[in-house]
């Protein structure tokens, strides 16, 4: 049935709405209606218009209004009809009627985004112990690294990898931030020295960038105006920050958690210290003080699904004991080794993890495993972070490497992997390799 006139200049209106409101999106369809693109555009058109609230006769115009998908210049065939649905000349009258029907363009990036598949990075960790010579075999060599601390280990790679990359004329990407802020009297040796930063910044053939006073769990500005990738061949974090993802807050409720930090860390308040806010904590008849966030409780689910949704592999290094048995226990399907309320320690851990844990604490410093080879992995991750878009959720882990120790031949470290070394009182610390993979949704 035709549409009316009334109808067809009520929608005109609209149309011409939609476009002036939305500038952003009105500049970005410019690329949805590019002869290479406009055939993906068109089907997607299809299916906007036809899920919407349009008027069935309506619908049914529109979608014969569009031009064919492969014969982007027979567009002037359509001329008429588009000019009746949107009063504007073929190209512009695309374009906003994907604006109306809120198709976005796909954001051209500036940083180049890994295109392995999980099978050949699985491949590679099953032949090599260092992850990071992944940087040597792949496009592009490109790297997250959270909590960077005093950016040592930053450094060490860029000794190791960057002159290697460099003689292929391959750049190094390397990205690191921390929540601590550069400015802060707070934090001590975990602020990146200003003369290691100048010198990183410096490097011909290094993409280096930091982020100081950036919590890693609010990325999306930093991703919206392309300071950062979304993803990179690697993701990794060195020596996890403790208390914040030695506790999972999905398995241990508020109140349990409140009274362990008390029992184990001491009362804490916030204060001020000179201009900023801080946190005292009453410990072993000292007080000390910590950036306000030091007591934030993420946990493991949290970083697991950062590092997994922005990275083809991710890296964990020197992860302090009581870290990583938390960590263990959202990587294996067992939903025993996740108790309810239950702090995971050393009288806890061998009745919770039972044959795995009589296995991983045999492990000697040096020695390695698949976790595959102990307990079957888990199969689908609860997401606990809001997620911005094309980010893939749900997502699963298809190997998981432990290693034991803190320093190992030809792998580079963090400083407090290096501090490590003098803790004779600390038990050996992990190191763990995840290929992760997001699971489609059918
Ligand atoms: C134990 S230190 C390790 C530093 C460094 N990776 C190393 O191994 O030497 C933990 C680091 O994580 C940082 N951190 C803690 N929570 C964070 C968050 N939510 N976002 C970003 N960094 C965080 C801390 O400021 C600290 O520098």
């Amino acid at each position: 049935m035709p549409v009316d006139s009334d109808s067809l200049a009520a929608f005109r209106k609209q149309v011409t709405s939609a476009r002036s409101l939305d500038t952003i999106s009105w500049d970005a369809s410019r690329q949805l209606v590019n002869p290479a693109d406009w055939p993906a555009t068109r089907t997607r058109l299809i299916d906007a218009i036809d899920a919407s609230s349009t008027h069935d006769d309506l619908k049914q115009g529109l979608i014969a209004a569009l031009p064919p998908a492969h014969a982007t210049d027979d567009r002037h065939s359509c001329v008429d009809l588009l000019k009746q649905f949107t009063g504007l000349p073929p190209t512009k009258a695309l374009r906003a009627l994907c604006v109306f029907f809120g198709l976005r363009a796909k954001p051209t990036t500036k940083w180049p985004l890994p295109t392995v598949s999980p099978d050949t990075v699985e491949a590679f960790i099953q032949e090599h112990l260092n992850p990071f010579d992944l940087l040597l075999e792949q496009l592009p060599a490109s790297m997250l690294d959270l909590g960077a601390g005093d950016l040592s280990f930053a450094e060490e790679l860029v000794t190791l990898y960057e002159p290697q990359l460099a003689m292929h004329n391959r750049p190094l990407m390397l990205h690191c931030l921390d929540r601590l802020n550069p400015d802060s009297q707070l934090g001590g040796p975990l602020h990146a020295p200003p003369l290691r930063l100048t010198r990183l910044r410096a490097k011909p053939g290094l993409q280096f960038r930091f982020y100081g006073d950036q919590d890693m769990f609010a990325l999306d500005p930093l991703e919206r105006d392309q300071r950062l990738a979304t993803r990179y061949l690697i993701v990794t974090c060195w020596a996890p920050a403790t208390p914040t993802f030695a506790y999972e807050p999905t398995r241990i409720s508020p109140t349990c958690l409140a009274e362990e930090l008390r029992r184990t860390k001491g009362e804490s308040r916030e204060v001020r210290h000179g201009k900023e806010h801080a946190l005292e904590v009453h410990h072993a008849g000292r007080s000390l003080l910590f950036p306000p966030w030091k007591f934030d409780i993420r946990g493991p689910l949290a970083l697991l699904e950062l590092m997994a949704t922005r990275g083809a592999l991710c890296v964990l290094g020197a992860v302090d004991s009581q870290v990583f048995w938390e960590i263990l226990s959202q990587l294996i399907e067992d939903p025993g080794v996740r108790p309810a309320d239950l702090i995971l320690s050393p009288q806890t851990l061998p009745q919770v993890f039972g044959e795995t844990y009589r296995r991983l604490a045999a492990l000697p410093i040096g020695g390695s495993c698949m976790l595959s080879d102990l307990a079957p992995l888990r199969q689908s991750f609860p997401s606990v972070l809001r997620l911005p878009a094309g980010h893939l959720a749900p997502y699963r882990f298809r190997q998981v490497r432990i290693q034991r120790g803190a320093l190992f031949e030809g792998i580079p470290a963090s400083s407090t992997a290096r501090r490590f070394q003098g803790m004779s009182e600390e038990t050996p610390p992990w190191f763990v390799t995840l290929v992760p993979e997001s699971i489609s949704i059918s």
